[in-house]
């Protein structure tokens, strides 16, 4: 058998090769569509956030990865580092599939999603070792490091060596948070046609005892949850339980809030609904951080989309840091990180502007690829059916994503059905005026990416857009009359690599 020192030192040889791969996949990589000011892979693959931690003064950011190519494969674990969660650096590769319970299958492999967690000074993954064809297929294991970079896997792997019944569609994704004196693991479940989060507790992260399903599908709410998180949020000791539900499109994320028994391992759901409308936006992972900020990551793309970065060489971002809260009515709000106004440089700004039917309105020097803007309509001045934008417009006004809002049905859409390659698509969520009668918007757009946030942190709607790097025009219209920009600000947001 071999000896804990030589599975390291093959475990860095898988590291050293996945670190060769990268340096060549970086110098032939196309970087039209790669991003301004958002976190991706140096290269390669990204999918799920994974191990978020604000870890000894800096956040750490591990994602899932192949670093050998632009597509999924034996999945690694990228890692990248931020003080302030808007400047990132990339660290080397924390984690390779290496042993027999994480590589080996029949294609699909590797260390697949988890988290991350302090003990006692040391930064330990918890992660599923995934082997495609192999019974039980995902297994739950644990990698430590004393200095953040260079990890080791557990010699006692796999911590736990099985799912509670044979019978199941997945068993993967932990999370795990420290309650008291225990140790909480929430894992992704699936099992006859139900989504469930399942609850393991341990005093040591070694040894770990099933406490059954936490909450699980009532039938509509997907066959298999994937990367739950479960986590306190508020002032009142509720919690909140984020998961990616499979099966259930056209919705890829949900939460419920409500409260969460550490006795009895039971969730109870007081209310449910979905963090953000988009089409790109999945598995999203959150941390704790030393202001007592709840912040969530999630992956800016999804399963089964087309993406033409990958012919680029490179595929995946995470979408911009959010802090959560809970508002009294139990809804969950996702709002930008502050830290993110630090990017901001040249400032536009304008207000009373009148919009006319038929008379698409541009604004002087508010136009570009790497925008911050907040906008403000006034509903009570405006007698419009629809108001908007169209953002990423062609010179001829053949080519934009327009986001717009439905006055009486009180619907903001964002159609990118002529928003250039990629998949078309309308997204939209319910949101009604607040109750002085705005309507606020707040846009980040990124070369091929726009995040839209409104209704206070309520609805957000995230989308890859693929248009002509040349199409940067913005331009406001109303529809069936006239609608009113109370205020504009517009901020070019500098680039971060
Ligand atoms: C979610 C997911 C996880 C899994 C990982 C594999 O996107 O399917 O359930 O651990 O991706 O890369």
């Amino acid at each position: 058998m071999e000896n804990v020192t030589s599975k390291g030192a093959k475990h860095q040889a898988f590291i050293a090769q996945a670190e060769e791969a990268l340096k060549a996949n970086k110098a032939t990589m196309d970087k039209t569509f790669r991003l301004h000011y958002h976190m991706m892979p140096p290269a390669g693959w990204m999918n799920d956030p994974n191990g978020l931690i604000h870890w000894q003064g800096d956040y750490h950011l591990f994602y899932q990865h192949d670093p050998f190519q632009a597509k999924q494969g034996p999945m690694h674990w990228g890692h990248a580092r931020s003080r302030d969660l808007v400047h990132w650096d990339h660290l080397p590769v924390a984690l390779a599939p290496s042993e027999d319970y994480d590589k080996g299958g029949n294609g699909g492999q590797g260390c697949w999603s988890g988290s991350a967690v302090d003990h006692n000074g040391q930064l330990t993954l918890i992660y599923t070792g995934h082997v495609d064809g192999k019974n039980p297929e995902e297994v739950q294991c644990l990698a430590t490091s004393a200095d953040g970079v260079t990890f080791e896997k557990h010699a006692a792997n796999p911590v736990i060596g099985g799912s509670p019944d044979e019978e199941r569609f997945g068993f993967r994704d932990p999370k795990v948070w420290r309650h008291e004196d225990l140790w909480y693991m929430v894992v992704g479940y699936g099992k006859d046609g139900l989504g469930k989060g399942i609850i393991y507790t341990s005093s040591d992260l070694m040894n770990w005892e099933y406490r059954g399903a936490a909450v699980e599908s009532d039938g509509t709410m997907g066959d298999m949850w994937e990367c739950p998180d479960l986590f306190p949020l508020g002032e009142g000791g509720q919690h909140a339980l984020l998961i990616s539900p499979m099966n259930i499109a056209p919705i890829k994320n949900l939460y419920l809030s409500g409260t969460f028994d550490y006795e009895s391992c039971r969730f109870e759901k007081q209310q449910m609904g979905q963090i953000d409308y988009g089409f790109d936006f999945y598995a999203p992972q959150t941390l704790l951080d030393d202001q007592g900020r709840r912040i969530m990551i999630a992956w800016m793309n999804i399963w089964g989309a087309v993406m033409p970065e990958q012919a680029h060489g490179w595929l995946g971002a995470m979408m911009l840091p959010r802090e959560l809260t809970l508002a009294a009515d139990g809804t969950v709000r996702s709002n930008p990180v502050p830290e993110l106004a630090t990017l901001r440089g040249a400032h536009v700004s304008a207000s009373g502007i009148t919009l006319v039917d038929g008379e698409p309105t541009a604004i002087d020097n508010v136009q570009g690829d790497s925008l911050e803007l907040a906008i403000v309509f006034d509903l009570s001045q405006s007698d419009a059916s629809e108001l908007g934008l169209r953002i990423r417009c062609s010179e001829d006004g053949s080519s934009y994503t327009e986001i717009r809002y439905a006055i009486a049905g009180q619907k903001l859409y964002m159609d990118r059905n002529l928003g250039g390659a990629g998949d078309g698509g309308v997204s939209e969520a319910s949101l009604a005026p607040s109750e002085d009668g705005r309507l606020q918007l707040r846009l980040f757009i990124d070369r091929s990416s726009v995040e839209l946030f409104a209704g206070e942190g309520l609805v957000a709607i995230t989308n890859r857009l693929y248009p002509d790097p040349a199409n940067v025009g913005i331009s406001f219209f109303a529809r069936q009359g006239t609608a009113v920009i109370e205020s504009l600000d517009a901020w070019e947001l500098k680039p971060i690599w």
